[in-house]
């Protein structure tokens, strides 16, 4: 007569459903908690929506596919604190849909740029990295400078935003979206969307 452990353990179907149903247990039990934490759900303090023009400027770096050399996460080591800054929170992130965190670093992080550099620094060095970085293996992206940016289409996304996600812009800030970038390029809204980057808990040490 088989025991139990052995009728598990020679018959590989049983073995695979009660493996499968330890190991979903075991996930439930590390990822549910997440949805319900304050610290993973809220934003930090001070951390607003993207505004219109930084809006626009994270649509164009995720579609030049910046996040390919650059990621946006501080890891909690020394190593990376002294480089960049304060490591990287959930709560930073809950305005992002989706997160920029990437996973491949040709470039520096970018989590806490924003600040670092003058506008008049990332427009030179997005025209041609090689005129601030002699040795920068970054293209460059003097076309950005060319682009207007689409009011109309900026506010739709807002809009979307708000109903769909709840992110919480004001009818005003929605009604205003157009005529905030007016006659911005992709350059301007690039630079604006950098400036801001990990700025919310930027002094936190
Ligand atoms: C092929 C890889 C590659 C791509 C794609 C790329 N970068 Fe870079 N980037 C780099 C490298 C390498 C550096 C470091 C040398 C330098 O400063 O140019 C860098 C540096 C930077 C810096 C300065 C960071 C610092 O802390 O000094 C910024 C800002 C930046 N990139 C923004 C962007 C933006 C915005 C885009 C997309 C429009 C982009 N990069 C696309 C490779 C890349």
């Amino acid at each position: 007569m088989a025991t139990g452990h052995e009728k598990v353990e020679t018959n590989i179907g049983l073995m695979i459903i009660l493996i499968t149903l330890v190991v979903s247990i075991g996930g439930l039990v590390q990822i549910v908690p997440l949805f319900f934490m304050h610290s993973t759900t809220q934003p930090v303090e001070g951390l607003k929506p993207y505004p219109a023009l930084q809006l626009a400027g994270r649509d164009v770096y995720v579609r030049e596919g910046c996040y390919l050399c650059h990621s946006q996460m501080i890891r909690p080591f020394r190593a990376e604190t002294e480089r960049y800054g304060h490591y990287s929170v959930a709560g930073e992130y809950v305005y992002d849909r989706p997160f920029q965190w990437g996973s491949k670093r040709t470039g520096p992080d970018l989590q806490r740029v924003g600040g670092r550099y003058s506008d008049a620094w990332h427009y030179a060095h997005l025209m041609n990295p090689r005129d601030v970085v002699p040795e920068s293996v970054m293209p460059g992206y003097p076309f950005l400078a060319d682009n207007k940016i689409d009011g109309k289409e900026v506010q739709h996304k807002m809009q979307v935003l708000k109903d769909w996600f709840g992110h919480p812009y004001t009818d005003e800030e929605i009604a205003n979206a157009a005529k905030a970038v007016e006659g911005k390029t992709e350059m301007d809204a690039v630079i604006a969307y950098l400036q801001h980057l990990g700025t919310a808990l930027k002094n936190v040490r």
